[in-house]
């Protein structure tokens, strides 16, 4: 596989991260206008705790590497394959990074890809075989919704059926429609829209174990749309912020907004984060709040203001934007219950949790929220994990995460001062690295901000967290604890504004970061405590850049990798990396990439997959021990229109029933050949 590299941005691409369809569609601009968070914070404090510092194995890692590789070029790290095969559970030779201008899905030699299910494709009984060009809101209803995010597969006991989750985020109509003026056809289009974001839940069904996935229509099978019922929990629910002419109960909110990444918890439900719902929301009356959340008085580009006063935020209804950014929690294997928002965990633009059981039984939730210079958190439970498999304990652990303590980090870097230049050099103690605290919001039923009622603190948690000082993060998105050794890890995508309206500091520590970059985070407590170490573990970029890192792993034999959001783990404990944004800042398509993080091959990047021409790399699942893993693909074809599209994943040109000459956001196994 010999594609030339192109390092240099496309042009529909050349003003950042992100394509501008992108930015406009999915979060209003927020990665390209003034951010949101303009309060007065510092981003470096000093805390006079001990430090921990872990690079011993910065030497062997060198060594053992070279000692194994044949150097490449930039083109990948070829040849440096072979040595992790043989302890691999899934073996592969790392493909070479694919230009922006393939509209393919590239997979490793020995494997091949196969969607699971795509937009459009049926979900509920009665619904019909999807025709783009003959749409309509009712036939969305039942079938597979736009723009797949998170996605987990959970197989039954017998491992040949199962349900897949997934959420939708957000539609690119200028792709899923034709362009009409015709008022009557726009209104519908609009009420598409509302049928194609939310979450999905599919049953799925095999021949073998690892064997390709496909869809079946099962009691299990649901659609959650904007119009679908869910339910709030927590200290907030059915309080004064809450409550809406529609909605005098403050308790039952119809649909979910802006649906991110995700995740899967040790009890079986699935959560997911409500991340830009501000932009569906015109907002008449400006209040502190409504600007700390992107919320304006602008026309939106759903048009769902139109026919629907919940969106429009006057009469009675100006509450209703209190009522999303929340983590919402789906049992996918009991179809009758509502799913959850919980706004114990707190209201911001959140791009999943992700949880575990902490050493003391209680759970621990890890949560990012996606804005330059906002901030992490974490949740930690009132009750305990109850670890019995009847429905019982399954009702019991479905209730926990309604009630507990909400934290926010604050980072404080150990090198010393001056040295963190916003170059992405070392400071001079070898590492960007320190301690850190999580400042309570809430403890024990009670509001910790001076000031603020803990409904307030719940429901505008972005106010609430400003007032105690958290360190403004580079676009927290993705945050994971490892399955095995409960270190956390922790994706920022990027952030223009690091060194100008953000100071630098060692947990951010370069200008206008671009690529972004991995934190590695260890409580030093316990999981349910307040104090923790942390370090760089990437600094994402060209690896020929003098301002990347790959815990000091030789980087010419990485893989090029920009723009961190998803990330997973594999049995062997490897960390997985999905991307969005390498088109803007490396000139190539999306992937998904492995890291090592143990041993002589710690920080070694290997990239996996390539996605095709303007997606992203969404999920994503490795269930290596079956060889199989799992990509959401997002948004393919985003800066293209309906007369003149630049993707024609997954059909390629099929013909026929149920068949599109145009993108369809999809979910992807991909398996041995
Ligand atoms: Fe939807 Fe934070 O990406
Ligand atoms: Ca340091
Ligand atoms: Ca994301
Ligand atoms: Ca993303």
């Amino acid at each position: 596989m010999s594609v030339p590299l192109q390092l240099l941005p496309s042009a529909s691409h050349a003003r950042g991260k992100r394509s501008l369809v992108t930015c406009r569609l999915k979060c209003g601009d927020a990665c390209l206008g003034p951010e949101c968070n303009q309060s007065a914070n510092p981003t470096f404090r000093s805390i006079a705790d001990a430090v921990l510092s872990r690079r011993s194995a910065l030497g062997l890692g060198v060594a053992g590497a070279l000692a194994i590789a044949v150097a490449p070029a930039l083109g990948g790290p070829r040849g440096a394959a072979a040595a992790a095969a043989g302890s691999s559970t899934m073996p592969f030779e790392p493909i070479a990074p694919v230009p922006v201008s393939v509209d393919a899905m590239t997979v490793p030699t020995g494997y091949r890809w196969v969607p699971v299910i795509r937009w459009g494709d049926p979900v509920l009984p009665g619904a019909p075989v999807f025709d783009a060009e003959a749409q309509t809101a009712e036939a969305q209803a039942r079938q597979f919704g736009y723009n797949n995010d998170y996605t987990d597969v959970i197989p039954d006991a017998s491992g040949l059926t199962g349900v897949l989750v997934a959420n939708h985020e957000y539609c690119n109509e200028q792709l899923m429609f034709p362009p009409t003026t015709d008022p009557d056809r726009l209104a519908e289009q609009s009420r598409i829209m509302k049928m194609a974001q939310g979450m999905s839940v599919v049953e799925v069904e095999r021949d073998a174990v690892g064997s390709p996935w496909r869809p079946v229509i099962g009691p299990r099978s649901r659609r959650v749309t904007v119009e679908t019922e869910l339910e709030l929990t927590g200290p907030a629910a059915g309080g004064a912020l809450l409550r809406t002419a529609s909605d005098p109960s403050g308790r039952v909110v119809l649909g979910t907004l802006g649906n991110c990444a995700g995740g899967t918890t040790p009890w079986g439900t699935v959560l997911s984060g409500e991340e830009n719902f501000n932009s569906y929301f015109r907002t008449p009356t400006a209040t502190p709040a409504t600007a700390r959340y992107g919320l304006a008085d602008r026309p939106t580009s759903t048009r769902w203001e139109l026919e629907d006063p919940r969106f429009l935020g006057t009469d009675g209804h100006e509450n209703e934007p209190n009522r999303f950014g929340y983590i919402v929690e789906i049992d996918p294997q009991d179809p009758t219950a509502p799913a959850m928002k919980h706004t114990a965990m707190g209201r911001f633009k959140h791009e999943g949790a992700n949880v575990r059981i902490g050493e003391d039984g209680r759970v621990v939730a890890y949560m990012g929220d996606d804005e330059r210079g906002d901030y992490l958190y974490k949740f930690v439970s009132k009750h305990r994990f109850n670890p019995g498999s009847g429905p019982g304990a399954r009702k019991q652990n479905k209730k926990l995460l309604t009630e507990g303590d909400l934290f926010v980090a604050r980072f404080t870097g150990d090198s010393p001062a001056g040295e963190i230049d916003g170059s992405g050099a070392l400071p001079s103690d070898g590492a960007f690295d320190g301690v850190g605290q999580w400042v309570p919001l809430t403890l024990g039923g009670r509001s910790m901000v001076p000031g603020m009622t803990i409904e307030e603190v719940l429901v505008h948690t972005r106010l609430a967290a400003d007032r105690v000082n958290p360190t403004k993060m580079d676009r927290p998105e993705d945050v994971e604890p490892h399955p095995t050794t409960g270190r956390v890890y922790v994706a920022l995508t990027n952030n223009s504004n690091r060194g100008t309206r953000h100071a630098l500091d060692e947990a951010n520590p370069r200008t206008a970061n671009r690529d972004g970059h991995v934190i590695e985070l260890t409580e030093t407590q316990g999981a349910s405590g307040t104090a923790f170490a942390w370090s760089i573990l990437l600094l994402c970029g060209d690896p020929s850049s003098p301002a990347t890192y790959f815990a000091g792993y030789p980087k010419e034999l990485v893989s090029p990798i920009s723009c961190p959001d998803n990330v997973a783990f594999d049995s062997e404990g490897n960390l997985w990396i999905s991307t969005d944004g390498q088109p803007g800042t490396l000139g190539l398509n999306d992937g998904l990439f492995k890291v090592a993080l143990e041993g002589a091959e710690r920080g070694r990047v290997e990239q996996f997959l390539a996605v095709p021409r303007d997606a992203e790399t969404c999920g994503p699942i490795i269930h290596d021990r079956e060889r199989t893993v799992f990509v959401a693909v997002q948004h393919p074809g985003e800066d293209g229109t309906w007369g003149a599209q630049r993707s024609l994943f997954p059909d390629y040109g099929a013909t026929g029933p149920g068949t599109f000459a145009g993108p369809r956001p999809s979910v992807v196994q991909v398996l041995p050949a």
